[in-house]
């Protein structure tokens, strides 16, 4: 049998699999306005494994499901089996038996590396501690669809190298967006993430000033600045983040950029709530876009 086709993280789709899918999420999303049937997954299941609560993820993908005719199973990881030690190789291989593909919420990137190699059915990373490339997909449909395109795009991450950030940056590399990422000494991508960029024609720039990051940006972009399982660092990531925030004054030098947030925002610290309520703010359009990307990549996946 063919190896199974995984998605741990955005690069695992090439440049050109990475325009297919978005050109398919793209239609999708037309079918459903249009009311047209795309049941393309008919008879077919998704499981999904969480470790950490979701909203977005979660909502989206058993939608998704639902939409391409097949069908979603949530599996809390107290509710199965693994919250009682069960190894992660043996969820993996018995899931392989029952479904056609798994998406996961892991805390440790590692994890969700271990479900894959002992898969045969493909696994969606639906975010770990260091990458959420579910969320990029549906970012740069967002960009693709508010700028006509990707090229002459610039962003500014602004706040924590986290997760998001790490998949974006990435992500704008293989999209080809010229990217600026501001954040506090200590809380910065890592190294090899950046390698990661350049390897892939990217040139991000990093820099400790947020000014000077969002200085003509198209897009400014900020998530929270305490994920989840960080909660015990929250007064020092606090005090650390002090300068961070997506605010009215920081917006004035990139009067013409859409901001972006992959949501849930913690309105008063990474972002103001005047900000993520104006007209510049489109974080619902990429929490919508979560579903059509999503469901490009499901039936993608398990062509
Ligand atoms: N953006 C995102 O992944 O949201 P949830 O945590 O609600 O799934
Ligand atoms: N960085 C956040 C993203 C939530 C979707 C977290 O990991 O909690």
């Amino acid at each position: 049998m063919a190896e199974p086709r995984h998605f741990l993280e955005i690069d695992d789709l090439s440049r050109e699999e990475l325009t297919a899918v978005l050109d398919r999420a793209e239609a999708y999303k037309r079918a459903e306005a249009n009311g047209e049937d795309h049941a393309d997954l008919e008879g077919q299941t998704l499981g999904m494994i969480f470790q950490k609560p979701s909203t977005r993820t979660r909502v989206s993908f058993e939608t998704g499901m639902t939409q391409l005719g097949g069908h979603a199973i949530f599996l809390g990881a107290d509710d199965i089996q693994l919250g009682r030690g069960e190894p992660l190789k043996d969820t993996s291989r018995t899931l392989s038996r029952y479904v056609d593909v798994v998406m996961a919420r892991l805390f440790k990137h590692d994890n969700v590396e271990v479900l894959a190699e002992h898969s045969s059915v493909p696994i969606v990373n639906g975010l770990t501690d260091d990458a959420h490339p579910c969320q990029t997909l549906a970012d740069l449909l967002t960009i693709h669809e508010e700028a006509g395109g990707f090229e002459g795009v610039s962003a500014a991450w602004v706040g924590d190298g986290n997760n998001v950030a790490q998949s974006f940056v990435i992500g704008a590399a293989l999209a080809g967006i010229d990217l600026t990422v501001a954040t506090p000494d200590g809380y910065g991508i890592d190294d090899a993430v950046l390698e990661r960029a350049r390897e892939l024609g990217g040139d991000p720039t990093t820099t400790t000033d947020p000014a000077a990051a969002v200085d003509g940006a198209d897009v400014v972009y900020t998530d929270v600045w305490i994920s989840m399982g960080q909660e015990d660092e929250r007064d020092v990531r606090t005090d650390a983040f002090e300068g961070f925030q997506v605010n009215a004054d920081l917006l004035e030098d990139a009067p013409d950029a859409s901001v972006m947030h992959c949501l849930p925002a913690h309105r008063g610290e990474e972002i103001t709530d005047n900000v993520i309520e104006s007209d510049r703010s489109i974080v619902f359009d990429q929490a919508e876009n979560r579903l059509h990307a999503q469901k490009a990549l499901l039936s993608w996946l398990l062509e």
